[in-house]
């Protein structure tokens, strides 16, 4: 049973998107919901700074999701999410980009409609977007680049996906953002390759973005694995493929920052 708070209004839960970090891409809503949060709970890779706009009040509760790090599991956050929700309180599950976009919204959604707590979706800017504003690149392209295509390079078991529609992947006519595949880069440009992919497809890596730090590292998608076995960045990265960063790739052709 759903208790009401102080106010008399009953909990919610509300999924924010808090984009690449920078305190001034969060959208005007999302600063809205932070300021009546009771309850904050953040991930890692949202910038500090964006808690700054919580209600001073409310609990900030760290719930890390660093690939590497121990982190809660989902099933145990669903619940601590949950709790408070039923306790009367406004719950913000703070996400870095897009809580729509490989951040299990989808998990947290049924949990909390099982519950029967109101809950909404506030968007953010997304990695991708996020990085075409970083390189300064448009990533379709008119005649170049008329598809674009999000997926991950890590599976549960931190291996690439087996399922993973590899012909889509090959398009040259496409720009791929693929997430969470620092590990896994190497293994998917080989398969590329081996469909036909060209092995100099303009490749680009962004670590950090929306830090004080972040970097990029260009090539092709035959050098760029080799180019993270070097570097070993320890940032979230995105990597990028596809002829639209031709312009990206040919003005730094070398690894760079
Ligand atoms: C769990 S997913 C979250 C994606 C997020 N919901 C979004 O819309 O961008 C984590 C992955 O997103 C990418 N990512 C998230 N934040 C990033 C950042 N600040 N800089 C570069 N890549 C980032 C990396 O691929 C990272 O491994």
């Amino acid at each position: 049973m759903n208790a009401a708070n102080d106010n008399g209004s009953y909990g919610s839960i509300v999924l924010i998107g808090a984009g690449p970090g920078d305190t001034d891409l969060l959208t005007l809503r999302a600063v809205a919901r932070l300021r009546e949060a009771d309850v904050v709970l953040y991930d890692d890779l949202a910038g500090d700074a964006i808690l700054l706009f919580a209600n001073p009040l409310a609990d900030l509760i760290a719930v890390g999701k660093r690939a590497g790090h121990p982190s809660p599991k989902q099933s145990e956050l669903n619940r601590l999410m949950i709790g408070f929700a039923q306790q009367g309180k406004r719950v913000v599950r703070l996400k870095a980009g897009d809580p729509a976009i490989f951040a299990r919204a989808d998990e947290e959604l049924v949990a909390a409609r099982e519950a029967g707590i109101a809950v909404e979706i506030v968007p953010g800017i997304t990695t991708p977007t996020a990085a075409a504003a970083y390189l300064g690149a448009s990533l379709t392209k008119r005649g170049v680049a008329r598809r674009l295509q999000m997926v991950t390079g890590h599976d549960i078991d931190g291996q690439l996906p087996r399922d993973l529609d590899l012909n889509a992947l090959a398009d040259p006519g496409a720009t791929t953002c693929v997430f969470m595949g620092k590990a896994t880069f190497a293994t998917l440009a080989a398969q590329l390759i081996a469909r036909g992919l060209p092995a100099e497809t303009p490749t680009v890596v962004v670590e950090s973005l929306g830090t004080t730090a972040p970097h990029k590292y260009t090539g092709t998608l035959q050098t760029i694995a080799n180019a993270l076995a070097l570097v070993r960045p320890s940032g979230p990265c995105l990597i990028l493929y596809g002829a639209a960063l031709q312009d990206v790739v040919a003005a730094e052709p070398l690894l760079s920052n």
